[in-house]
């Protein structure tokens, strides 16, 4: 198992969660070692007891993306705000950038993910998993702002058609400078496995932007789409193991 060798904080309470089959929540402001360490490890544990070690990496890359997406996007809205910004507006949202650019680095990261916890602004990751499938939900407290949605339609519908990663960078690397690759380059990754990119969506449900990855483990899953878009929120709180993990590095 990937990860064994490292400290993995709450460890014995992930393995535990996971082999008694509950779901797991971590609540996040920003992405330290320490969280890249817990994902990296429930990842591990999920496929490794239902035997599909394989996607370790696509899978964990895919969430990283998600989670470092989410967290730079509540700590966005907190530096529109300080600024008096509004971030639906697009002139104002190019302002707010011109300044934020640069301004971008590891301090700068932990300092808003602080003021982001302050703020109550939270990233969610939630893992369910069955015999059948798994699904993993990463949930930040910001919308998708509409500019951004129809970009990343875009994109996502473009990266569809090519058949790996390679060839879109080939095609795309020089232009788009890596501004709107992280999400084509999850899709191309699931792709990669032969994971109906269906079942990578990113979306706005109730003033929250959503990322959801589903794997499949049996011809049984069924996906959250169509007949049970909520299916995920119906079960009981009490068969949720919560971690709740603030950025401090212990
Ligand atoms: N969870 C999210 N919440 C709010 N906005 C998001 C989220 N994920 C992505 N976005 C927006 O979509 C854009 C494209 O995302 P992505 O493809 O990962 O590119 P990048 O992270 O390189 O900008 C981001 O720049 C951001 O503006
Ligand atoms: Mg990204």
């Amino acid at each position: 198992m990937q990860g064994t060798d490292l400290d993995v904080k709450d460890r014995e309470k992930i393995l535990q969660a996971v082999n008694e089959g509950k779901r797991i929540r971590f609540i996040t402001y920003s992405l330290t070692d320490t969280m890249e360490r817990q994902l990296d490890f429930v990842i591990a544990a999920i496929l490794k007891k239902h035997e599909h070690p394989s996607l370790q990496s696509t899978l964990y890359s895919c969430l990283k993306e998600l989670v470092v997406n989410a967290t730079k996007a509540n700590a966005k809205r907190v530096f529109f705000e300080e600024l008096k910004l509004d971030i639906n507006d697009p002139g104002e949202y190019r302002t707010g950038m011109e300044k934020l650019k640069g301004n971008i680095s590891e301090k700068w990261i932990r300092e808003y993910g602080d003021k982001a916890k302050a703020r109550g602004l939270e990233t969610s990751i939630t893992f369910d998993h069955t015999d059948d499938g798994l699904r993993i939900l990463v949930l930040n407290d910001t919308d998708l702002i509409g500019a951004d949605e129809n970009r990343i339609r875009e994109k996502l519908a473009e990266g569809m058609s090519y058949d790996d990663l390679l060839s879109f960078y080939m095609a795309n690397g020089d232009q788009t400078e890596g501004e709107g690759m992280g999400l084509v380059m999850n899709l191309l990754l699931m792709k990669g496995e032969e994971i109906d990119p269906a079942l990578f969506r990113i979306g706005n449900v109730e003033g929250k932007t959503m990322g959801r990855i589903e794997i499949p483990f049996s011809e049984r899953f069924e996906s959250v789409r169509g007949k049970d878009p909520r299916g995920w929120r119906d079960r009981p709180a009490d068969e949720t193991v919560n971690l709740n993990f603030t950025s401090d590095p212990s």
